[in-house]
């Protein structure tokens, strides 16, 4: 299992474990975390699983691809260096202990 913190933009932390192979996004969805709407159901449809990646992890969940740059034109907030649709990022054991920040209009 791969370890995820996902911090909420009060700051309450919450870690959950995800199964190698899912997505940022529907393991928040499958563990109640509330900041990912994750509406299109992972197709890069609609930037409502926008997050920030902590700057520690961003080497290893890698850049973004063209389709999520396009898509995050659409996000409600503020896009960052460190934005992603974690709807992209796949779990694997080089991310365990992965810190991911929500943002306060996907609530
Ligand atoms: S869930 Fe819609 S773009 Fe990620």
């Amino acid at each position: 299992m791969v370890k995820v913190t996902y911090v909420a933009f009060d700051g309450t932390e919450t870690t959950v474990e995800g199964e190698p192979g899912a997505n940022v996004m529907q393991t928040a969805l499958d563990n109640n975390i509330e900041g990912i709407v994750g509406e299109c159901g992972g197709s890069m449809m609609c930037a409502t699983c926008h997050c920030h990646v902590d700057e520690a992890w961003a080497d290893k969940t890698g850049p973004r691809n063209d389709g999520e740059d396009d898509m995050l034109e659409c996000a409600a907030s503020e896009v960052t260096s460190t934005s992603r649709l974690s709807c992209q990022i796949k779990l694997t054991s080089d991310l365990d202990g992965l810190r991911v920040y929500l943002p306060e209009e996907q609530v």
